[in-house]
């Protein structure tokens, strides 16, 4: 079981899997932990309105194996009520850590007043915090971004989340207005570091191991987003094996985890975006892609790995 200390006591420096809704469900939280068991995971952001309202359904979403702890829970919203009802759930689901999202840029969400627009409401977002924080026995981490348009007031709310109860706090190294696509300004949080006595994690653009151990510098660690995509390799130093036939048992596992936690059909719906994530680069990528959006079970899937080793080969 885990207590507020958990993240100053871990390893460092700390690696881990971003949080990223439609990719980091347990499946493939699953399949990263496989590939470097040392790594922390977090769900995909899920609304702490939604967990409390309709417990059930969302906890069936939020299961996860034993295998992918330590195991972090994200939860968003606005509502303090809702957020300690939703951190008690997670904390009865044996997460190991609640992890508040100040972050998402999504248009729905920010209308919303969720996510990243908290960063305009920052003495709702401490109270947010506090809230959770003093409500659980669980550590509490923020994940947030430079700030609206520019970094200006990182700082200062960061130390509020620190004084609110944060145990941690997660920057990805881009504004609000900033897409996913443009460089990551890391030197911002070498001095945010500077400022804090709790954990800082970056996190933005990293596109390997090697990758994110030079940019973290001062940080405690770092957690790894898109590099992830048909690579769950990036968590090792040795990175993605080169020949198509080694990356099958970690593809295939992929797929039946799927299957197990979500059933044949939407399991092999899911899977097909990562299929293509797979074979990303692959030389004759191409001509299985018609195929492979088309997938609808283990055995099709295994059909069509067979053919794309066949051509590797
Ligand atoms: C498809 C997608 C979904 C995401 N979903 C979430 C989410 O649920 N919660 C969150 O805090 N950040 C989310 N993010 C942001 C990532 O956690 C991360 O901050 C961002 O991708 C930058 O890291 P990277 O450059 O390593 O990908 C998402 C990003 C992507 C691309």
């Amino acid at each position: 079981m885990t207590d507020k200390t958990f993240w100053d006591t871990l390893p460092r420096p700390i690696v881990g899997l971003a949080p990223m809704d439609g990719y980091s469900d347990s499946a493939f939280r699953h399949i990263c932990k496989k590939v470097n068991p040392d790594i922390v995971t977090v769900t995909e952001f899920t609304s702490a309105d939604g967990i409390s309202f309709s417990a059930s359904k969302l906890m069936r979403k939020l299961s996860f194996h034993p295998e992918e702890q330590p195991v972090i829970a994200q939860i968003f919203g606005k509502n303090e009520e809702t957020f300690i009802r939703a951190t008690k759930v997670c904390q009865d689901m044996g997460f190991s850590g609640i992890d508040i999202n100040m972050g998402c840029p999504s248009k729905k969400v920010v209308q919303s007043e969720h996510g990243v627009a908290l960063r305009r409401k920052p003495d709702l977002a401490y109270r947010l915090i506090e809230a959770v924080a003093s409500n659980t026995h669980l550590p509490v981490s923020v994940k947030t971004r430079l700030g609206w348009d520019n970094a200006e007031d990182l700082i200062s709310f960061s130390k509020g989340a620190q004084n609110a109860g944060a145990n941690m706090i997660c920057i990805h190294a881009r504004t609000y207005l900033e897409p996913y696509n443009v460089p990551a300004q890391w030197e911002h949080l070498y001095a945010l570091k500077q400022e804090l006595s709790i954990p800082v994690l970056g996190n933005g653009g990293i596109v390997s191991l090697k990758d994110g151990l030079e940019k973290c510098q001062n940080l405690d660690g770092f957690l790894i987003g898109q590099a992830s995509f048909g690579n769950p390799w990036v968590f090792t130093e040795e990175g993605m094996p080169s020949s198509f036939v080694d990356k099958l048992p970690i593809i295939k596992l992929h797929a039946e985890y799927l299957v197990e936690n979500k059933g044949e059909t939407v399991g092999c719906r899911e899977i097909r975006k990562h299929l293509l994530q797979y074979v990303k680069g692959f030389k004759g990528a191409k001509l299985f892609r018609s195929k492979i959006t088309h997938v609808d079970s283990l055995s099709a899937i295994d059909e069509v790995l067979a053919e794309i080793v066949a051509y590797d080969g």
